[in-house]
């Protein structure tokens, strides 16, 4: 059996990052090719560490500027393109090269709460403003521009009123870790 390879890009904890590790743990068809990360003293290369996953550091201007990264990528040959909590904008020498091949997960019902500067507190804090009464996750393909990317799947959670930003952030993630190990599986297994 031919394993279908992921790489993840992440650029802080990486809760999702060690979830999606464990989800796969046991299942040969797909495996974690490499994480990568801009952020040096991102605690995603901790749970790398502990986890047995190769991970590498880039420079973001190098990776904005250059094809290092893209080079990097092409050696590992991904099936899938995984943002797991990565900050940047995706450069366009990547989304030419590999073309509805890479998926970000964002903390709100995207088209709402998502483009530049709505990421990680900065979504919750907006949702709690703005009085919703429910909030989710989006997992959609990335282009060219910030959370506008075709929607892969959506998944909601009630906000109560007692509910603060902890709350509705410790929501959200609960949601990733249910949901985005199965849908990059699905991702796959229908690519
Ligand atoms: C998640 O909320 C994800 O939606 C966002 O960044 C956060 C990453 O969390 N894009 P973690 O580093 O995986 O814990």
């Amino acid at each position: 059996m031919v394993s279908k390879r992921i790489v993840l890009f992440a650029s802080g904890s990486g809760s999702n990052v060690e979830n999606i590790a464990h989800y796969f743990k046991n299942k040969p068809n797909i495996t974690i090719a490499m994480v990568l990360t801009n952020k040096k003293e991102a605690h995603v290369l901790d749970r790398c560490n502990r986890l047995n996953i190769s991970a590498m550091y880039f420079n973001k201007a190098a990776f904005l500027k250059t094809d290092g990264v893209l080079r990097v990528l092409q050696g590992l040959e991904p099936d899938l393109i995984v943002l797991a909590g990565f900050l940047l904008k995706i450069p366009q020498n990547l989304l030419d090269h590999f073309p509805n091949k890479i998926i970000n997960i964002h903390p709100a019902l995207l088209p709402k709460y998502g483009g530049k500067g709505m990421y990680g507190h900065h979504v919750h804090e907006a949702v709690k403003a703005q009085g919703e009464k429910e909030t989710g996750i989006t997992i959609h393909y990335v282009n060219e521009n910030y959370d506008e990317g075709a929607i892969i799947h959506q998944a909601k959670t009630e906000i109560l009123e007692s509910d603060g930003v902890a709350t509705i952030a410790q929501k959200v993630h609960e949601l990733e870790h249910i949901h985005f190990p199965k849908v990059i599986e699905e991702v796959l297994t229908n690519s």
